[in-house]
């Protein structure tokens, strides 16, 4: 059964990492499908050509989700090219991670910018078009960092924890217009991201980890598929761990 038939997604940073399994997933399930990258020029422009085996329309954009202009320009763009906007998966992020007493202001501004104030960017311009379309949802990508917290990820930690506030009041204030906002808060997932923790820190979350293993993208993305699909149309304002049960 493809739970996405008929609808526009736009996930953002998708060159990589979970951001990818999402739009492939997605497509997947007959999604029409935007997505964005900063950095990685060639992967969003081999993302691009690789989801269109699934026949669905697809098309990439260079765009910096943390400028709020960009964020603007963007949506414009995806409701020009795909005519509307129905469902957006907010989950561009980066670390910076350093203890608090060597952690230097541009490294909690880049963190705070591009994971917390993204949201707000993209959210704003995209929910003008769910309001007149009066359906949408947004799922946000936090972590179980921002539940939980860690050492050396005060900025990581604060914009996740950010991110969970911000959703749910954009739950409550866009609930009558049929727009649901959820939150996913993966655990540790083997990503790009993941891949420079040393060997014995990862040994060490696995073994505190009741499943005893790390997540694949492709855990993260079935739970955005659920909570961007009718399955989850009375679901709004959640946190959705994905984690394996560390929370
Ligand atoms: N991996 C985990 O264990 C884990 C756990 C909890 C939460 N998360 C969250 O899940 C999300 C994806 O993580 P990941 O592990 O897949 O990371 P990743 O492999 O490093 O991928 C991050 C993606 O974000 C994009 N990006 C970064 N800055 C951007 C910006 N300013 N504008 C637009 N796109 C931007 C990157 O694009 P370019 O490369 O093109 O710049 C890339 O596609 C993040 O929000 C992360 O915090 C991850």
């Amino acid at each position: 059964m493809k739970l996405l038939e008929g609808k526009t997604a736009l996930v953002t940073g998708a060159s990589k990492g979970i951001g990818r399994k999402i739009a492939e997933v997605f497509a997947q399930h007959g999604a029409n499908v935007a997505f964005t990258y900063l950095s990685s020029v060639e992967k969003g422009e081999a993302l691009e050509q690789e989801l269109q085996s699934f026949g669905t329309k697809v098309k990439g954009y260079r765009s910096d989700a943390s400028k709020f202009d960009q964020a603007e320009q963007l949506i414009n763009d995806i409701v020009a090219e795909f005519g509307t906007l129905d469902i957006v998966v907010n989950n561009a992020g980066i670390t910076k991670d350093g203890l608090l007493m060597r952690m230097t202001e541009e490294n909690w501004d880049d963190v705070i910018n591009v994971n917390l104030k993204s949201i707000f960017n993209v959210t704003k311009a995209a929910s003008k078009v769910m309001m007149k379309n009066r359906k949408g949802s947004f799922i946000n990508m936090s972590s179980v960092v921002g539940v939980q917290g860690n050492a050396g990820q005060a900025n990581y930690a604060a914009s996740k924890a950010g991110i969970i506030g911000f959703t749910k009041s954009v739950a409550k204030e866009l609930g009558s217009r049929n727009i649901r906002a959820n939150v996913v808060a993966p655990g540790f997932i083997k990503t790009e991201m993941t891949d420079v923790l040393d060997e014995k820190v990862v040994a060490g979350w696995e073994a505190g980890i009741p499943l005893k293993r790390g997540g694949q993208p492709e855990d993260v993305a079935n739970a955005c598929l659920y909570l961007a699909s009718d399955l989850s149309s009375y679901v709004t304002g959640q946190v959705l761990p994905v984690d394996g049960g560390m929370l």
